[in-house]
């Protein structure tokens, strides 16, 4: 894969697209760490002497929406990193004014790239529009790379494309971790939707040799098992009965949680109990995994030679709940070998429980981390030859 250092960007107008569609609450950021994360690109940038102009989306806009706009950013790396200027649209007249105006070492950040629908639909005219604005893309979203979106796609089909330090290196790191790891391989997942998993857990149980799994996904297939007795499934589960049908649920490198933290299903805090998995009554749910399963899953992590963790082992973003992520975090932590996690709620449970300097690679992907371990060549890599 090409390498920014190998391009020449002095003097040049180098479009940045990085991902900064981070946790927003009454107008604070909530976790910086993606735009930490895209600063060693920017700042090489300056050092080489470009005019950088930066792009992003942040959340699900439908059209233009206030509280989606990047200025809470712009004035967030202004404060980091000094001269960051933000302009209130990402295409058109004002925008090449405002560019045309830049020196070098400047840089613009732009606003909402969805606040256009044709972002999304990867729209020819408005790929054009983003591309005229450089002379060089610079690819530093990993998070949005598995999105065929114009400014994932569209523009590096247009311009001289090259990947930024970010996305080099979780490219690197994961790879890595994939390709010839040091054995034993556990993987760890978790998180609560069984359908956005069923390729991962798939694609770890043939490259694995363990694979723990925890959260509601593992309830999901405990029901399908027939090991958690329900009158009535939800509607979710009964739809993903065909959909788990393409995962080995009989394989013995696949771990299942045989204790669990059960509350009623209206979490009603004050009635809870730690009870074997097959004792679900129906009034209740499991919204964490038991003492057992945390020690015996800790023992197969203490062995590890190298570790992937997505997804958190409970309802972790309530305090009752979150014991088995942290106990799985500490020993993950603990363990010697390579490890890399990633996934919103798993990464925003380390820096809750300030365990970050812990871990060596905290992927700042989601989505786009599930679908590169499962396999998939994600379009917004692919594209950049
Ligand atoms: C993410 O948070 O995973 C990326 O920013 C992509 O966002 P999206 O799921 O809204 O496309």
């Amino acid at each position: 894969m090409k390498s920014l250092k190998d391009a020449n960007v002095k003097g040049k107008k180098v479009l940045v697209r990085c991902d900064f569609n981070v946790p927003i609450s009454d107008g604070q950021i909530d976790d910086s760490y993606r735009i930490d994360q895209a600063v060693p690109t920017i700042q090489y940038l300056r050092k080489e002497g470009a005019k950088i102009i930066l792009i992003s989306h942040l959340g699900r806009p439908k059209g233009k929406d206030k509280s989606c706009s990047l200025k809470i950013i712009a004035d967030y790396l202004d404060k980091k990193i000094g001269n960051v200027k933000f302009y209130k649209d990402c295409i058109g007249g004002g925008v090449e004014k405002e560019i045309e105006k830049m020196l070098t070492g400047d840089i613009l950040l732009l606003e909402n790239l969805r606040f256009y629908s044709e972002e999304e639909a990867n729209d020819q005219k408005f790929s054009k529009s983003l591309a005229s604005l450089a002379d060089v893309f610079v690819q530093e979203g990993f998070s949005v790379c598995h999105r065929e979106h114009a400014s994932v796609v569209g523009v590096a089909s247009l311009l001289p494309s090259y990947p930024g330090f970010l996305l080099e290196n979780e490219i690197k790191v994961l790879t890595r971790g994939l390709a010839k790891p040091k054995r034993p391989l556990v993987s760890i997942v978790g998180g609560v939707k069984l359908e956005t998993k069923v390729k991962l857990v798939r694609n770890l149980l043939e490259k694995s040799d363990y694979v723990l799994v925890g959260g509601k996904i593992a309830n999901t297939i405990l029901t399908i098992r027939g090991i958690c007795v329900r009158d009535n499934w939800t509607k979710e589960e009964a739809s993903l009965l065909d959909v788990a049908q393409s995962i080995d649920l009989t394989s013995p490198k696949l771990h299942l949680p045989v204790d669990g933290v059960m509350a009623l299903k209206n979490l009603d805090q004050k009635y809870m109990r730690i009870g074997g998995v097959g004792t679900l009554r129906k009034e209740e749910d499991i919204f964490d995994i038991g003492p057992e399963t945390i020690e015996k899953y800790k023992a197969i992590i203490k062995e590890a030679g190298t570790i992937i963790w997505n997804g958190p082992m409970g309802y972790s973003e309530v305090s009752v709940f979150e014991k088995g992520t942290n106990e799985i975090m500490d020993a993950v932590a603990k363990n010697k070998g390579f490890a890399i996690v990633g996934g919103g709620e798993t990464v925003e449970a380390i820096f809750k429980a300030k365990m970050e300097s812990k871990f060596e690679h905290i992927s700042t992907a989601g989505g786009a981390m599930l679908d590169f371990i499962s396999g998939d060549l994600l379009p917004g890599i692919k594209i950049l030859g």
